[in-house]
């Protein structure tokens, strides 16, 4: 039976999803996570939809091993082509990540919207569907962000060829007048400094970690599985890699997370 002091699984295709397990972490301390970064097999955002399929069943099955109790989907590609097959194989409740275009859609005055993400995510059937419900006036420029996953994975967040990169990908939806961008990759956050500094400070930036950490907090609380708060310092974060590890620990020693993180090179 599942119980409530199992942990939160997490996975993503790479360290992209730590910026989703920082979320939670914060919105829910007391929890413990395991989270997985299948690095080895990054990205995902190029493979066809039945090898996401397989490696999100990989991830998932790991996790189910390990006790979970709740499995985060940390990554946009794995959430819009697997998470349907999850949820029918699967008994554990499921969170997943769209890239969140409908709260753009509310918030943008010209009704132009910019969104960069994996082609995985933009050509999936669930990203079309979400689109489709949006408000006819509005247009929706898209953009495949190759290579960025890459380049975070091997650690060359602030190199020259990641300021060409997304100098090429913005640049077409500034001059379209987008007043809103919307990251559509969970590795995308940590970005944020180079893309404000090609967009200026009025476009905004959305993402959809915050609104992933409370959808979390809200099934774990309806199945009667949140962990006492009085419990924070019982919980573990531990952090498992099947690559080197050195860019993941980078990403997390910011803050007063680093002290009670675990990191692990190991295959999974
Ligand atoms: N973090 C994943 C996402 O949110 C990256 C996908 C990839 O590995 O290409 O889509």
């Amino acid at each position: 039976m599942i119980q409530e002091d199992f942990s939160i699984g997490i996975f993503d295709s790479g360290v992209g999803g730590t910026s989703i397990w920082k979320e939670i972490n914060q919105l829910l301390p007391m929890e413990s996570t395991l989270y997985l970064s299948d690095s080895k097999n990054a990205p995902y955002g190029t493979k066809s939809k039945e090898e996401i399929i397989a490696l999100a069943i990989k991830n998932t099955e790991y996790l189910l091993n390990k006790n979970c109790k709740i499995i985060v989907v940390a990554c946009n590609t794995a959430t819009t082509n697997a998470i349907a097959y999850l949820r029918a194989h699967y008994k554990v409740p499921f969170i997943g990540i769209e890239p969140a275009i409908k709260p753009a859609a509310l918030q943008t005055k010209t009704n132009t919207i910019g969104i960069l993400a994996t082609k995985g995510t933009l050509n999936s059937a669930l990203f079309e569907k979400t689109s489709q419900k949006l408000n006819s006036k509005i247009q929706i420029i898209e953009q495949i962000g190759a290579g960025l996953v890459a380049l975070i994975e091997n650690g060359k967040l602030e190199s020259e060829e990641m300021t060409h990169l997304l100098q090429s990908y913005l640049e077409p939806m500034i001059s379209e007048q987008i007043d809103c961008l919307v990251l559509g990759c969970t590795h995308y956050p940590y970005l944020i400094p180079q893309i404000r500094k090609i967009l200026g400070s009025k476009i905004h930036i959305i993402d959809s970690g915050q609104a992933v950490a409370k959808q979390t907090q809200k099934v774990l609380s309806e199945a009667n599985l949140l962990k006492k708060a009085a419990a924070t310092s019982k919980s573990s974060q531990l952090f498992l890699i099947n690559s080197n590890k050195s860019i993941l620990t980078k990403l997390l020693a910011d803050g007063e997370h680093k002290k009670s993180l675990q990191i692990i090179e190991t295959d999974f």
